[in-house]
């Protein structure tokens, strides 16, 4: 189990280039079971969430192959429905794969997911869409069996859930009939799963609005050939919350970076958080340069919301940046019942950090000394990084592979930025 050794105290500055959007390449590689072909996607990230749905792809009968940051999946040839349990319970996004094996083979065997120790993170938003759009949904112990087609007709959301939206979206296509989906998510990601299932040759249309609209291709299961084969390339999404997590490593070291491949379209609420902090930002097209004041100030109430509000995924990291901020901070976590676990590791390494019940009350701003700590989870063991990175002295973070989850090669982006920290062995 490897860990990181990072000394603190040293402003990030410099150049660094954001990469491809986990929570965008994780239901693209899903929704590829559902159209049969060579995919090619390019600015794939290297994390390990994607080599487990490698592994899922590869169980189903697809085949896959990286050429550094493409990832080309043969999906020509599925032959198992039925995604194991280990695999399942390894990654939460393998639910994606319920959709795209019933838009291909009218059938889909998955198990409960598994994910973050964030809440308790149920599915019975995607199991009760799949039942109103006509597919049979039954319960074995943990086993969740799915069959039928989309009757088409309207669907609405209770609460406008991200893999919901995405699951629904690739189940509709096993039927040439239309069917809306209401109450849709609103992330950036979403359009894009949206673009790469249009360059499927699939008739999707409406992301980024609360309503999309699904038509199966013609031969889709009701016409029983099942979806034609066509190969595609496509360019994933760049990923906002790696973006803005490197931009509140930057905040919390009092430094200064320009980052590329990144739209600030996509992350208007982060830096609106930011510039109330302090932060001096300019844009341009895909560019963002950042700058530290020389004292970070209290955000005042940040409250998580869906998009277009203040992510969920920038939360751990905003709880750390606001330990550097002068005054009393508080972040009301709205989207995950349990997302202050790193709070305990951060009070060790000297944050006055108050829970109550939703709420996260700072005060700042509180000098970090270093410590050893654990991470729980991704976004949790981002934000010990952050911390580590502004503490006084050194700061060891364990269990890093929930970081390597989700972020590629973490401690060489910081360094790249001028960041002391080394990834070791564990001691
Ligand atoms: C996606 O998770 C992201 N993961 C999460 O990112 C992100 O935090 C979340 O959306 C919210 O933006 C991927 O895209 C792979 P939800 P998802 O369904 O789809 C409840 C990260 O750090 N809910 O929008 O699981 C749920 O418990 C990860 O990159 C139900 O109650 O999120 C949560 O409280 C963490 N029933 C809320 O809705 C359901 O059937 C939002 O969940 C589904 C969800």
């Amino acid at each position: 189990m490897d860990c990181y050794h990072i000394e603190g105290g040293v402003p990030l500055c410099g150049e660094y280039r954001v990469k491809g959007a986990k929570n965008s390449v994780l239901p693209i590689l899903a929704a590829a079971v559902a159209c049969p072909g060579i995919h090619e996607i390019n600015d794939c990230p290297l994390i390990d969430d994607v080599f487990v749905m490698e592994e899922i792809l590869n169980s189903l009968g697809a085949s896959t192959s990286f050429d550094r940051h493409c990832l080309t999946v043969d999906t020509g040839n599925i032959e198992n429905t039925v995604v194991s349990s280990l695999m399942m319970s390894r990654m939460r996004s393998s639910v994606f794969l319920m959709g795209s094996l019933l838009a291909r083979c009218g059938e889909a065997t998955v198990h409960r997911p598994g994910g973050c120790r964030i809440g308790r993170r149920p599915i019975d938003i995607h199991i009760e869409g799949l039942r109103q759009m006509g597919f049979k949904v039954e319960f074995f112990d943990d086993e969740i069996r799915c069959s039928g087609r989309c009757r088409g007709g309207r669907v609405r959301l209770p609460y406008p859930s991200v893999g919901a939206t995405e699951n629904l979206m690739m189940a509709a296509l096993s039927s040439q009939e239309e069917t809306v989906i209401e109450n849709c998510a609103l992330e950036p990601e979403i359009a894009d799963l949206q673009g790469f299932m249009r360059n499927c040759g699939f008739d999707v249309a409406g992301a980024g609005t609360g309503t999309i609209t699904v038509r199966g291709p013609a031969g889709s299961i009701t016409g029983g050939k099942g979806p034609a084969r066509r190969d595609t390339m496509y360019f994933i999404v760049e990923d906002r919350i790696e973006a803005a997590t490197y931009m509140a490593a930057v905040l919390a070291t009092g430094g200064r970076a320009v980052f590329r491949n990144i739209r600030a379209g996509l992350m208007e609420s982060v830096l609106q958080v930011f510039e109330r902090m302090g932060a001096k930002i300019r844009t341009f097209a895909d560019i963002i340069e950042i700058a530290s004041p020389a004292e970070l100030q209290s955000p005042g109430i940040v409250v998580t919301a869906p998009f277009p509000g203040f992510p969920t995924d920038c939360q751990p990291q905003l709880l750390t940046l606001c330990t550097a901020a002068r005054g009393l901070s508080t972040i009301r976590e709205e989207v995950f019942e349990s997302r202050f676990t790193h709070k305990k590791e951060l009070a060790k390494m000297g944050a006055n950090i108050e829970i109550c019940g939703k709420n996260a009350i700072i005060r700042g701003s509180t000098p970090l000394h270093g410590e050893t700590v654990s991470a729980a989870d991704l976004r949790g063991g981002a934000a010990l990084v952050l911390a580590g990175l502004s503490a006084e002295g050194k700061t060891i973070i364990r269990d890093i592979h929930h970081i390597d989850r989700g972020y590629e090669n973490f401690d060489k982006g910081l360094t790249q930025l001028g960041g002391v920290i080394e990834r070791r062995k564990s001691d």
